[in-house]
């Protein structure tokens, strides 16, 4: 099986490391098709990664396309690529905001999966919410996730709406977990705790509680209660969140995030 990345930047390269360091794929199967542009290609070709192509003629050698452009760049890109696809291939496509539809329309092609990876991809602990055509095979779909899931874990969803709701929580969401992080190490440090500590403090809070939520059996509420004691130093500070409404701002913020991504979708 022949794979082609389109855009060898960021999650491009995530996707190739992670394909040939888990060695579902060997780099004379992966092909990454970059832009003849500064030192790029000589850059891609020393990672030894995949075979760097700039000519789209070897396009219909891949039973894969995995689309990893911006976004705006989608359109230009549909418009080059015509040509040399052909409705056998499946084409992968993390283009935040970009539909199945509007895919089907740009290439004339039905076999699409739509994913929303994160950030965490970057070190195989990512989320990757997709969804399938029903022109996509079973066998098709049991690859791509297989590939999708050296990149950490996923989540096969039936309707596409469903992925603006991931990109609002696990697309969005490492952001809002450094925003917690952030204002909990400006709260250290407006108490005296220096830059470093701080940051340490909060660092080891965050991976500790998830590693405990991860091997309990317990929900949140129910962590929570087991720090909060009766009349203690966690409940004064629940006390201070709930009386802000905090949960609904986080709730509020999520649904502003599935708005934006709806819209962008458009
Ligand atoms: N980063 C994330 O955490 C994340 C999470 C979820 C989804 N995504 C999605 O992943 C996609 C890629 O993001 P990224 O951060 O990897 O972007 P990136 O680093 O900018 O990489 C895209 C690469 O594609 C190249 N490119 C553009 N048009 C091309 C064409 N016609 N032929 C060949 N190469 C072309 C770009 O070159 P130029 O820069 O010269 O244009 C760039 O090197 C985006 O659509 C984004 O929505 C990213």
């Amino acid at each position: 099986m022949k794979i082609l990345i389109i855009g060898g930047g960021n999650m491009g390269l995530t996707y190739a490391r992670s394909f040939i360091n888990s060695h579902v794929v060997n780099a004379e199967q992966l092909m990454i098709l970059e832009k003849d542009k500064d030192d790029r290609i000589e850059n891609l070709a020393r990672l030894g990664l995949a075979q760097i192509i700039t000519d789209y003629t070897k396009i219909p050698e891949a039973e894969l396309v995995i689309l990893a452009v911006k976004p705006q760049d989608a359109a230009s890109l549909f418009s080059k690529i015509k040509p040399y696809v052909d409705a056998s291939q499946v084409f992968l496509s993390i283009m935040a905001g970009i539909t199945i539809q509007t895919i089907r329309e740009g290439l004339q092609v039905n076999k699409i999966i739509r994913a929303m990876p994160n950030l965490p991809a970057q070190i195989g602990s990512g989320m990757t919410a997709f969804t399938a055509t029903e022109e996509v095979s079973r066998f098709e779909e049991q690859w791509i996730q297989n590939l999708l899931q050296t990149t950490g874990k996923t989540l096969n969803v039936q309707h596409e709406t469903q992925i603006d709701v991931v990109t609002a929580i696990s697309g969005s969401g490492p952001a809002y977990i450094y925003y917690f992080m952030e204002s909990m190490i400006k709260a250290a440090m407006s108490m005296g705790i220096r830059t470093a500590e701080a940051e340490l403090l909060v660092k080891q809070t965050f991976f500790g509680a998830l590693q405990l939520y991860q091997q309990g059996n317990f929900s949140c509420s129910e962590w929570i209660q087991k720090v909060a004691s009766k009349g203690g130093t966690t409940e004064a500070a629940i006390h201070v969140f709930e009386e802000g409404h905090l949960d609904q701002i986080i709730i509020d913020g999520a649904k502003a995030a599935f708005q934006r991504a709806v819209e962008l979708g458009k």
